[in-house]
Formats: structure tokens, C-alpha cells, sequence
């Protein structure tokens, strides 16, 4: 199961009828080196990765459509036998051609005497200003020959535009393909959760719980965690991005568990929590089932044609009411959501959209008032919460929360394909 050569086609070819007379360059990821030249393990850009398939650093793709010869250009490190004995195989300038589907392969030294090539006859330059500044400036000072040649010849890039605006909303609709990964991905990621549901007793340490997960995870064929995975008993869980996971578990402990498999770099992204020994405290289960419930009404809002920021709101008002009922808020309801005094409770947003990237590329909000639209093809997560540190510091004007709420953290999350009808929760399998 993967992406076939000729979808990685037709994304560029539509990527490349929206730039037009442009020429649009993306850059590998780079090696992440540790210390004294050991390397992290190598994760492929998202943008780079879309549009090649091509998973190896030191690579820059360029699109340029109205090129008379050459579309679609790879520049890939060249084999090299002694280097590979050290650092891993290389597809290579040869191979690169014929499976990556380039009209031409350059090995990536000869980067800045050929891109002026595809660059002279554009009007303008598609490039995502990125972390590697030592990039942007070889982009850079390219663009900076070709307009002081400008008024000699009259032509060549007057401009570079981000790339994104254009680029992104392709990869906010998954095809067919990239839902069926995104499936996998999903299933591996509930398997490994109710693993860890299994798994996860009094004594047990958070990491123990980990490993089973990642366990899994690999096992199954995913690339590993989608991202660190968070595994949080008691008062851990109040801490959103908690990844030390050192903590031996109590009996009476919540543990949250936020953890997804990556598989061909598509990402599952699911939180569960439950109670250690099997049954909740009364306090416990009174805020679990106020989530769940948020969480089942913010789900409802999930259907095509709904504004993005709808389902965030339905789960901040039934959170806000919930916590109204119980006297942990005090006051009018439209005047805590417009103030956000929940805040101290609830301090995150109710979902992003998943994909290739665990916050996957896309815009939320066009403008101030108006919100991207759900539409088919979407996938995002849903993940409401309420969180009451052991410290935790009422808003303006709200009563302190009573010592038997505290250090109590839930997360329910899950993710979702936007569908015609409606939606599909691709994370069912994991009980809540
Ligand atoms: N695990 C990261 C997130 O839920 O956004
Ligand atoms: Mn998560
Ligand atoms: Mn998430």
C-alpha cells in the first residue's frame, strides 16, 4: 500500500497548471545530526515528499511547466559506494529518472549552475521561505541576478510568491490513495491503544506503556510515532505535551494517552484516557463523561458546508456549561466563551487537520470572520478536553477549584474523514 508514480504525477501536474509561467522549488528535508555526527533518524519534508515521493535529503525539486524541455527537475546526491557504506543506500541521478518519473536528474553540486535554466523565462519564482536560511539565501540571490538583468532583458522572475496559498489547499483534499493510508495509520494507532489500555495497570511505568504502543506501532509496518508520544498518569496529564513519561502509575490514577502511528508518513493522531485500575473516581467520571460528551456534540458539527470553528464552539459551550453546573465557573455563559474564562480548564483548540503533517498544511480562517468550510476529503482530529493542575489559577473573577478537582487531566480524541453525507470517525476502534 503506497502512493503510486502516477499520483505523485498528477499532484504536480496540478500544482504546475496553477503557477502557470512560474517556477516553483522545494527543498528535502535536511539531516538532523545529534552530536559529534550521529543522526537522527531522517523524516522527509511533507511538501517535498507529496510531490516526489522521493525520500532522501539533499534533493531540491523544481516544477517549471513552461519550460520547452525539462517539467519536472530532481537534483539528488549522486551514488557514492564509500559514502553509502556509512550512511545508507542512494537512489542516485540514474535510477532517480526512471522512478521518480524527473524529465531530467542532476546531481544536487551542479544546483547552482543549473537552476538558472528553469528560472530566466518564469515570471516568477513559488518558493516557501523555510528554516534553512542558508537556502533561502542561495533562492535569494539567484532572484536578485535575474532582476538586475531585468531591465536588459525584459524578462525573468519579477517576484517570489510563498508557495503555500496556492500549494496547500491540494494537499488539505486527500485522495483516495492518502485515505487509505491515513486508515492504516489510524488502525494501527487503536490496536496500539487498546494495547496500552490492556497493558496499563497500578505499578507500571508510563514508559512501559510507551514501548508496548511503539511496539505495535513498528511491528505493524508504521515508520514509528506520528510524534512523541504522550503517556500521562495523574496530575501528568494537565501537562498538554508531557513526553518524559517516567512516572510510576497509582491505583486511582487517570492516564491519558495521546500517541499515533506514522505509516508512509501519513499520521494517526488518538487520545484515550482511562482509569488505571479499571474504575473511575466520582469526580473522574463526572469530568470524563462531560468531555465525552462535548466531544459527541463537537463530532456532530463535522459535516460539509459547516464553517472550521464550528465544532470547536459546540465543544467549548458544552465544556463551559458542564463546568457551570458543577460551580467550578461562575456566571453567565456568553460572558465566560466571550472572555475565555475557561481558559484555566481548557486551553487548546478543538482539532487541526491531519494528514501527511500531524498539523497538516491548510488554512483555518480566511480573514477574521470567515472560516475555512469543511468540505469532502477533509480529515482533522476532535479533541476537547479539561484539564485542573494541582496550581491551577482561576480566571478574573472564578472561585478556586476545590481540592477533590485537582490534578485531574482528560483528553478524548479522535480522527475524522469529512465525507459527502457527513463524516467517518477513521478512530472508532479504540473504545471510549
Ligand atoms: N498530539 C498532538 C495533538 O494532538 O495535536
Ligand atoms: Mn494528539
Ligand atoms: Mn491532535
Amino acid at each position: 500500500m503506497t502512493i503510486k508514480p502516477t499520483e505523485y504525477r498528477d499532484r504536480r501536474e496540478q500544482l504546475m497548471a496553477k503557477i502557470g509561467k512560474g517556477t516553483a522549488i522545494f527543498r528535502s528535508a535536511s539531516l538532523a545530526v545529534m552530536h559529534h555526527d550521529v543522526e537522527y533518524a531522517f523524516r522527509q519534508d511533507s511538501d517535498f515528499y507529496y510531490l516526489t515521493g522521493f525520500n532522501e535529503t539533499e534533493a531540491v525539486a523544481v516544477l517549471a511547466p513552461h519550460h520547452p524541455e525539462h517539467r519536472f527537475i530532481l537534483f539528488v546526491q549522486p551514488r557514492d559506494a564509500e559514502k553509502e557504506t556509512w550512511t545508507g543506500y542512494r537512489v542516485g541521478v540514474e535510477r532517480a529518472k526512471e522512478q521518480f518519473g524527473a524529465d531530467i536528474v542532476y546531481p544536487i553540486g551542479e544546483l547552482e549552475e543549473k537552476l538558472p535554466e528553469y528560472l530566466k523565462n518564469c515570471d516568477r519564482i513559488y518558493y516557501h521561505l523555510g528554516r534553512d536560511k542558508a537556502f533561502n539565501d542561495t533562492i535569494i540571490a539567484h532572484w536578485q541576478r535575474f532582476i538586475a538583468q531585468y531591465p536588459k532583458r525584459g524578462c525573468g522572475p519579477i517576484a517570489i510568491e510563498d508557495t503555500n496559498p496556492i500549494f496547500h489547499p491540494q494537499r488539505q483534499i486527500k485522495s483516495s490513495a492518502e485515505i487509505e493510508l491515513i486508515r492504516k495509520a489510524t488502525a494501527i494507532t487503536c490496536e496500539a491503544h487498546n494495547r496500552a489500555r490492556e497493558f496499563a495497570k497500578p505499578g507500571r511505568y508510563e514508559y512501559q506503556v510507551q514501548a508496548e504502543i511503539e511496539h505495535i506501532f513498528r511491528s505493524n509496518g508504521g515508520l514509528g510515532p506520528a510524534y512523541p508520544s504522550i503517556v500521562a498518569s495523574g496530575a501528568n496529564a494537565c501537562i498538554l505535551h508531557y513526553i518524559e513519561n517516567t512516572r510510576q502509575m497509582q491505583d486511582g490514577d487517570l492516564l491519558l494517552i495521546d500517541a499515533g502511528c506514522c505509516y508512509d508518513y501519513y499520521n494517526g493522531d488518538v487520545t484515550r484516557t482511562f482509569p488505571v485500575s479499571g474504575s473511575f473516581t466520582k469526580q473522574q467520571q463526572i469530568l470524563y463523561e462531560l468531555v465525552l460528551e462535548a466531544q459527541h456534540q463537537a463530532i456532530a458539527r463535522v459535516q460539509p458546508g459547516n464553517p472550521y470553528n464550528d465544532f470547536h464552539d459546540t465543544a467549548v459551550r458544552v465544556l463551559v456549561q458542564g463546568l457551570i453546573d458543577l460551580g467550578l465557573l461562575v456566571g453567565d455563559i456568553e460572558e465566560i466563551i466571550k472572555e475565555k474564562k475557561y481558559k484555566p480548564f481548557y486551553m487548546h483548540g478543538t482539532g487541526h487537520w491531519l494528514g501527511l503533517d500531524v498539523h497538516d498544511a491548510g488554512v483555518y480562517q480566511h480573514g477574521e470572520e470567515t472560516w475555512q468550510t469543511l468540505q469532502p476529503g477533509h480529515i482533522l482530529t476532535v479533541e476537547p478536553g479539561i484539564y485542573i493542575g494541582p496550581d491551577i489559577k482561576p480566571a478574573e473573577g472564578q472561585p478556586e477549584v476545590p481540592e477533590e478537582w485537582r490534578g485531574i487531566g482528560i483528553r478524548i480524541e479522535d480522527n475524522l474523514l469529512v465525507t459527502e453525507q457527513g463524516h467517518e470517525v477513521l478512530t472508532a476502534a479504540a473504545p471510549k
